[in-house]
């Protein structure tokens, strides 16, 4: 199975937004670190990225059909959208969810995840590399 590394709104501008919260690699930096790490680890690793709430829905529900194990930072709809959280319900295989900055630092409204309930796993606050671990972490499993 294929780890799919799922990015939500405004994280295409990482290096350029808010470089003092969400460091200075870029989107395509981020690209090539999960590459990398899935090459490390000998798993293909495919990386998304959308401001669509209905296309990430869709490689959701995508993720859960082919039994795909899933690294999510779904950004802002973490905090405010019930969907992506019933979208994450369904999948089949563990699922690590990822926020760069430590989102319990900052604004409250920050503190809940809708995704956090279905995630076999959450890292937080570790930078970009958090994708690195996330992905480590899924293939140590063994899921395949
Ligand atoms: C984020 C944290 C969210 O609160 C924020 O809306 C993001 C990025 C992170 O990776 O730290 O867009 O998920």
């Amino acid at each position: 199975m294929t780890i799919q590394v799922l990015n939500g709104p405004n994280l295409r501008r990482l290096g350029l937004r808010e470089p003092q919260i969400y460091g200075s690699t870029t989107y395509p930096d981020l690209e090539r670190l999960c590459a990398e790490a899935g090459k490390r680890v000998g798993r293909s690793v495919e990386v998304a990225q959308t401001d669509d709430e209905a296309t990430m829905l869709g490689w959701l529900h995508a993720a859960a059909d082919a039994g795909d194990p899933v690294v999510l930072n779904a950004a802002a709809w973490t905090h405010t959208s019930v969907a992506i959280g019933d979208a994450c319900a369904m999948l089949t295989a563990p699922l690590v969810e990822v926020h760069i900055s430590n989102v319990h630092k900052r604004e409250p409204f920050r503190h809940h995840s809708y995704v956090s309930a279905h995630a076999s796993g959450i890292i937080v606050g570790c930078g970009v590399d958090g994708y690195r671990l996330a992905i480590e972490h899924l293939a140590s499993l063994g899921v395949s």
